[in-house]
């Protein structure tokens, strides 16, 4: 359904998206998961065809962006992250708005807008108007807006930043129903959770890369044979560094003064390398095992956890 070959885009001198690659299947829900400033929006945007790419090519239900982007536009929905709306109209005339551009029938709006104000716990405040309305509540009409016109493609920028869990839940479920019907989705987040509960792949990215792709079995085959290790205590960088390298079984992921993620073959070798430590007159304060999981997958790639 989309097909992305090498797409790059540099702000200045920054590569905010560097050469990737990927595609989405029908009917599949694909998780760009990565942190701020990974390149996650630059991303969406040039698929969205709000931002040009640099170079790359990208191909949406067999048809390519430069070429047949009026054609593209009629089945795909975009949720930015960004939102957009007229904030003096009610909600309801926002969505009557912005579903008049994809040219619904009035009768089916109306079924739907119903349904979905419903669904997202807004029916009784769709004629207030959007100035009115929360943060939560705007991103709710911001989804809406998106998805009303059941595009075959649907864009989701972090669609539930800054909800309530309730809300967030609401919102899975729309997602999953849209992806059950056939809509195909990509989504992104920061946040593991949501990436393992909601996507049937998920691609890792960081620094305007996608370090790894695949399910979630996937890619936490990446790390199953070795435990993810975190450290901290009374020590630099250069000490944790002459102290670890010599040893055979460790590979350091990461480290600073006070902290260090390592990967181990096996966690019962702990013991021995926090005598080590001792050796050299360093206390611990804390050691950590992260069993494989998505974080550990993320940890092991980027060498950073990932905090929201
Ligand atoms: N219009 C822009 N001009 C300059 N730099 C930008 C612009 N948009 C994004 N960036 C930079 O590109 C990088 C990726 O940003 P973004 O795609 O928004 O990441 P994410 O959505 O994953 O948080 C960041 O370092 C960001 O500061
Ligand atoms: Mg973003």
């Amino acid at each position: 359904m989309l097909q992305i070959t090498h797409l790059s885009k540099t702000f200045d001198s920054l590569k905010a998206v560097d050469d990737i690659s990927f595609d989405i299947k029908e009917g599949e829900i694909f998780g760009l998961l990565g942190p701020n400033g990974a390149g996650k929006t630059t991303t969406i945007s040039m698929i969205a065809s709000l931002l040009k790419p640099d170079s790359g090519k990208i191909i949406i239900d067999s048809l390519d962006i430069d070429k047949d982007l009026k054609k593209i536009k009629k089945v795909m929905g975009v949720v930015p992250q960004d939102m957009a709306f007229y904030e003096e109209l009610t909600a309801k005339e926002n969505l009557i708005f912005w579903e008049k551009l994809q040219g619904l029938r009035k009768k089916i709006l109306e079924e739907r807008i119903k349904y979905y104000l419903e669904k997202t716990g807004l029916t009784g405040r769709e004629n207030e108007p959007l100035k009115k309305y929360s943060g939560g509540m705007k991103r709710r009409i911001n989804l809406i807006i998106g998805l009303i016109h059941q595009p075959k493609l649907l864009l989701l920028d972090e669609p539930t930043i800054g909800i309530d869990v309730q809300t967030r839940l609401n919102i899975y479920q729309i997602i999953k129903e849209a992806s059950s019907s056939g809509t195909t989705i990509l989504y992104t987040t920061h946040n593991l959770q949501e990436a393992e509960e909601l996507c049937h792949r998920i691609g890792i990215m960081d620094l305007g890369k996608i370090l790894a792709r695949g399910t979630l079995t996937e890619l936490i085959k990446i790390v199953e044979e070795k435990d993810i290790v975190l450290i901290s205590g009374n020590f630099n960088a250069d000490q944790g560094q002459k102290i670890l390298t010599p040893l055979k079984d460790a590979t350091i992921l990461s480290l600073k003064d006070g902290k260090v993620v390592l990967s181990l073959e096996a966690s019962k070798r702990i013991p021995v390398l926090l005598e080590e430590f001792f050796k050299e007159r360093i206390s611990i304060d804390d050691v950590s095992i992260k069993q494989p999981n998505l974080e550990s997958v993320f940890l092991k790639l980027t060498g950073k956890e990932l905090r929201e």
